[in-house]
Formats: C-alpha cells, structure tokens, sequence
C-alpha cells in the first residue's frame, strides 16, 4: 500500500472563477428549438469520431454509419491507395442506399436497383445502357464527407470545407497519438440508446460529485476518505475541449478476486504491448462536443454521446486493444472490464433519465454547476457561445438578403 502520495487538495474555486458561477438556463437541456440550433450550429459542422481505423484494415474494408441528427447513412472506406474516404450511402442515379451491411469487405459497391457500380474512391465505375442518361460518369460520384483520423480515430464532418482535424484538435493532437488507442487492433463496444438530452448524458460522464452516491459498489475505489467525492486532482481547458486528471486512491482497499485477476492480466498484456509507458495513463479527454477518451492503459475506453433528437441520445462505449487476446485469462480479462464498464453505466442510466423527465416537465429555469462540475459548465458555456454566434451570422445573412 502507498502512503507516501502528497495529501489530495482539490481544484479551487479561485482557479476556476473564469468559468463563472451563474446557474444555468435548464431549456437548453430538452427544448426541440435550441437542439436544431446545436445541430447546425455545432453537429453539422464539427469533427465527430465515429469509429478507428482498426475497423477498416484492407483496401476495400468499409464501415457504415446511420446519423440520425443529420438524416445521413455514412459509409467510410479504405481505397486500394489505402485511403480513407467517407461518402454518403447514396447511389447517384436516383438516390437507392449502396450498401445495408454495418462493415465489410468489398472491392466495388453496387446498387441493387439498377445495377451501377462504384469503386472505393467513389467514382462512377460502370452503368448498365448509361448512353441513355444525359450526364457523364464523372459528375455520378459518390457525393463526398470529409474525414479524417488522429491517433487511430476516425472523425467525418459534414462542414462543406471543416477546419483541419488537427487544428481543431490543437495541443491534444500530439497527446492523443501517443495514447494507447493509436495502436489499438480490436475493441469491445456496447452501445445503447437513452431517454436523455446528449449534455445532460454526457455531463454524468464529466462530473465526479454522483460517485458515491450512485456507484458505492462498483466504483467506489475512486473515492476515499481524503477526497470523498473523488474528485479530479486537476482539470485542463484547451479552447473548446477539456480534460481531468482523475485521482489515484492509494489507500482503496483491494479489488475482489476475480478483479484482481482481471487487473493483473489486463495489466500485464498492456505492460508487453509497452503501453503502460503512458504519460497520459489518468487522463480522461473530453473533446468538443461529445467524444471522451480515457487514457488508461488498462482501459483504452472511449465513449461517444450521438445525439437523435433533444430528449434521446445514442451511446457507444468501447474498450479498446491491442492484439487479440492469446489465452483465456487474457480473454476473461477484457470480458470482465468491459461488464464492469456496462455494470457502472447501468447504474448511471436511471438517473440520467429520471434528471430528463424532470427538466422536460419545464419545472425549472435554472440549473446550477458546483465549482468541481467545471467540466459540465464549460461544455455548456462552449456550447452555448457556438449557438449564439450561429444566431448572430444567420440573422446577418438573414438581414443581407432583406
Ligand atoms: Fe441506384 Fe438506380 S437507384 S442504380
């Protein structure tokens, strides 16, 4: 047991009083009429991950992703020139979705209504009696999303022209491709739907304060009698994004026997994939708007809050890997932190549906962030500031054209 580690002191509210102390306004939380303002203010034009390369290892591997705020089926493929190019499943005669697999191989996609047939860069390959259309094969393209990938991930955005992902990205570009999941080679992944506001989801994920409270059992090893909230031994704000370093509890009393197991194994398949090395083993990222990213090398976990509509999301948690598992204790290893990772959200979703159903009742103007939710704070104050410079550009288009 460690007793040598410098007594917690939490982050203090002087060093946080740049983010401000006013309750927040609830509506954004469940109003139809602010989320179509977040989704074209910050969804249709923002970097979003949704997958990693380890998805699409072969020329011709593609991926498929239904993105429902968008009303966009998304196909991401890797070209014979081992590019990575994302279009929309759409076929360009008359608009027949190319392809219904979720991920697969192929070295041509075919539409099954009338047969055209597209290579893996998206162009127009062939058209059965195309001398009786009007158009060229070079303007029936697959119609183009942008895409991009830092430390593994894969991120689309339907920005007509986005900002490069690794400006967006600034200093965590760097600190994101030295973690763990750049050289991931297969995941766990559970994904799950929930009556909730993509925030209010995503703000359970940033907040330490519910610990406790919530998960006594499964997580209370992230809690002690020196900081009994658990709360984060630092945070970090990069523009738009922000990221916490959580507290190590030395004195947590020791797992159960299967954990242990589970902990030395995980552990020791890291230890000789090198990635216990990591700097950023207690970093937890949190990157604008909906994308987390641990950086635990027991736990290459990442979690993308999708939003579908104001009051429902789509969660998709994964733990991810590097090389397959050899023996069956390395395989009861992952198998066992990622039901634990599903046992402690299991917990959290009751309670973030019950917080929907009552800021849905519109019972409440305000809301209120204790200074150790910083992050849930800055993710609305982020937010926020986005849609309302949304606002003022469109009321300038608006007023030009008037
Ligand atoms: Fe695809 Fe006709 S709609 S070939």
């Amino acid at each position: 047991m460690n007793t040598h580690s410098a007594p917690f002191q939490p982050v203090s509210a002087q060093d946080l009083a740049w983010l401000g102390t006013d309750p927040i306004p609830a509506k954004p939380y469940y109003d139809p009429a602010y989320f179509e303002l977040e989704r074209q203010a910050i969804f249709m034009r923002t970097w979003l991950n949704v997958g990693h390369v380890c998805e699409i290892p072969d020329s011709g591997s593609f991926i498929r992703r239904e993105i429902e705020f968008a009303n966009a089926s998304v196909l991401i493929v890797r070209g014979k020139d081992d590019d990575i190019r994302a279009f929309h499943n759409v076929c360009t005669h008359r608009g027949t979705q190319l392809v219904q697999a979720q991920a697969g191989r192929q070295s041509t996609f075919s539409c099954p209504y009338h047969m055209w047939t597209f290579s893996t860069d998206g162009a127009l390959l062939s058209a059965p009696d195309f001398d009786q259309f009007h158009v060229g094969k070079k303007e029936c393209a697959l119609p183009r999303i942008a895409v991009d990938v830092c430390a593994g991930m894969i991120f689309i955005s339907f920005a007509a022209a986005p900002e490069p992902l690794r400006d967006w990205l600034g200093d965590l570009a760097d600190r994101l491709e030295a973690l763990p999941v750049a050289r991931a080679t297969t995941f766990h992944e559970y994904v799950y739907e929930i009556d909730a506001n993509w925030k209010l989801t995503y703000d359970n994920f940033q907040e330490n304060y519910h610990l406790r409270f919530i998960h006594p059992r499964s997580a209370g090893a992230g809690t002690g009698a020196e900081n009994p909230f658990g709360y984060p031994v630092r945070y970090g704000f990069h523009g738009q994004h922000r990221a916490q370093t959580i507290w190590a509890n030395h004195n947590a009393p020791p797992p159960s026997a299967p954990a242990m197991i589970a902990y030395g194994k995980a552990a020791e398949a890291a230890g000789a994939n090198g990635v216990l090395v990591s700097q950023d083993a207690k970093d937890y990222f949190a990157l604008f708007p909906n994308f987390f990213l641990l950086g635990s090398p027991l736990q290459h976990f990442s979690h993308v809050v999708m939003p579908i509509s104001a009051t429902r999301s789509r969660g998709v948690i994964r733990l991810y890997w590097i090389g397959e598992d050899q023996s069956a204790s390395e395989r009861f290893a992952r198998e066992y932190l990622m039901a634990t990772a599903r046992d402690i959200h299991a917990e959290d979703r009751g309670v973030i549906e019950a917080g929907q159903k009552g800021l849905s009742s519109g019972a409440l103007k305000h809301i209120h962030f204790q200074t150790q939710e910083a992050l849930c704070r800055h993710l609305f104050l982020s937010v926020d500031a986005v849609v309302a410079a949304y606002k003022a550009e469109t009321a300038l288009v608006t007023e030009v054209a008037a």
